[in-house]
């Protein structure tokens, strides 16, 4: 796979209602366990019952991943933001990094507040994808 040609591909969608600790852990350990085979990398962040989620790899397979989690029972209200060629993967270290902004969902985040703040903000110095704009103003309104 070209890794200077990285497909990038974000999406928001609304969290069905009775969606709890058990199905965001489900889905999580699914996503690492085909991402990583898959070679698809990115970050969920959940917020007030949304998702916000960006999907990195080669195009066909994220596309291909995507459609399937459109029709995900688990939420709904998919509505993609952007999808386009990036020059370097922004979250590589991650299969599918979690972030929460709901208290009961903390033992799955990867990363406490500030440091995701960080990290986004350091990644806008070198991109201009406008899906990890919105989210960093996002942040700074309710970071
Ligand atoms: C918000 C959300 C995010 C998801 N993210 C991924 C993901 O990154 N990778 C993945 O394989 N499945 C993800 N899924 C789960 C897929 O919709 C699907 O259930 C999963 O890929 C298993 O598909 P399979 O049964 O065809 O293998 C996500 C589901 C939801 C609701």
């Amino acid at each position: 796979m070209d890794e200077n040609n990285i497909y990038h591909l974000s999406y928001v969608s609304t969290g069905c209602d009775g969606l709890r600790f058990e199905h965001i852990k489900e889905v999580l350990e699914v996503a690492h366990e085909n991402n990583k085979e898959n070679g698809i990398t990115g970050i969920l962040v959940y917020c007030n019952k949304h998702f916000f989620q960006i999907l990195e790899g080669d195009k066909d397979t994220v596309e291909e991943l995507f459609t399937k989690i459109s029709i995900d029972p688990r939420h709904d209200n998919v509505i993609k933001l952007q999808s386009t060629f990036i020059a370097k993967r922004q979250f590589e270290k991650w299969s599918m990094g979690f972030k929460s902004y709901n208290k009961e969902l903390k033992p799955l985040d990867d990363f406490n507040t500030e440091e995701f703040y960080c990290y986004v903000k350091e990644q806008l110095n070198h991109s201009d994808v406008v899906s990890l704009r919105i989210l960093a103003d996002f942040f700074d309104l309710n970071g």
